[in-house]
């Protein structure tokens, strides 16, 4: 989803040279294979979308894949670059990598302050570590070699180009999906776990993308002013949060499904808040753009168009 955002933004930037590689054509996890394409393709630049990405579900059904693609990925992708001399590389992590009991909003400070949501620890950490990497290439070869490679940490994302997986997705595109089969199926409710007083962030995949694509090309002096050596990431959030039954009933409208939407409180509702503190960022000058509403209505487009609705 994020991959494609930063292609489509790039291309209409007028960059016609743009290397990319689906995970069929290119296992990030082969060392040799990542090794051979560096050596073949030499990009200046590189964008580390890639990763094993889920929910809830997939993260606690799946941590070994869930830790170890992430690790490999990594550290594939950013050791490869750096020996075929790519100065520039932006790796994006996630909002999981911050304490579960973090002060809310999250800024970049409490990294590594506290124990993680136990759900998402393998992912997180595999995260962190890709922080890690890019600080530690930058601590030793920065002045040497020149590599400048940054970080950004996005909160939820929804889009074009989402995960729709009936289990495996995230909050947006499952209620996507859960409200549009209401609808065909005139189910009279669409039951959703927990309270709904949960509050969440939301950011549209293309506001990301102009975030990803605004840091990788930060003057370096204001990135160095803005970050330190060993706490150099930078999070992307919308600003703002809203609760779940606020979310599902946006969603709701947008699908056009006119039942109930029934509130199961026998269900666990996770952690009451998660925002994340985007001040570094907006200090420097960027903020997101795009409102949910409209966002959803192009994600919920692209949801009938991948299912050939
Ligand atoms: N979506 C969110 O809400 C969210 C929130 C915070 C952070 N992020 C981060 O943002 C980045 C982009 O996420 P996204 O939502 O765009 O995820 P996505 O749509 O699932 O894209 C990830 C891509 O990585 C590919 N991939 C996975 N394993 C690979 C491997 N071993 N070799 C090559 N390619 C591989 C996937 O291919 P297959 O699908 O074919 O496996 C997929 O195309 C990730 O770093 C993610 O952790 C996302």
């Amino acid at each position: 989803m994020v991959g494609s955002a930063i292609f489509r933004q790039l291309t209409m930037m007028g960059f016609n040279q743009i290397i990319t590689r689906t995970h069929s054509e290119l296992d990030l996890c082969n060392q040799q294979a990542v090794a051979n394409f560096f050596e073949t393709e030499k990009p200046d630049e590189v964008y580390l979308a890639a990763a094993k990405v889920g929910g809830i579900h997939a993260n606690n059904t799946y941590p070994a894949e869930f830790i170890y693609d992430n690790l490999m990925i990594e550290a594939n992708v950013i050791h490869q670059a750096f020996k075929s001399g790519v100065k520039k590389l932006l790796f994006l992590g996630s909002s999981c990598i911050y304490p579960k009991m973090a002060s809310q909003p999250m800024s970049e400070e409490t990294l590594l302050t506290g124990k993680l949501e136990p759900t998402n620890e393998p992912y997180a950490v595999a995260k962190i570590a890709g922080i890690k990497l890019c600080e530690s290439y930058n601590r030793q070869y920065g002045n040497s070699h020149n590599v400048d490679y940054r970080s950004v940490m996005p909160t939820n994302l929804y889009g074009p180009g989402d995960n729709y997986h009936p289990e495996n997705s995230h909050v947006i595109p499952a209620l996507i999906r859960r409200f549009h089969e209401a609808k065909k199926g005139n189910s009279p409710e669409v039951i959703i776990w927990g309270t709904g007083t949960p509050m969440r962030e939301f950011l549209y995949v293309d506001d990301m993308a102009s975030a990803s694509i605004f840091v990788m090309n930060l003057d370096k002096k204001i990135y160095t002013q803005h970050t330190e050596p060993m706490q150099s990431h930078i999070n992307v959030g919308f600003g703002s949060d809203m609760s779940i039954k606020d979310l599902a009933e946006i969603i709701g409208c947008v699908v056009g499904y006119q039942g109930k939407i029934i509130f199961d409180t026998s269900k666990p509702d996770g952690t009451p808040k998660k925002l994340m503190n985007s001040h570094r960022l907006e200090s420097i000058g960027w903020n997101a753009k795009v409102k949910l509403m409209d966002g959803l209505k192009i994600a919920y487009a692209d949801f009938l168009k991948q299912s050939n609705l």
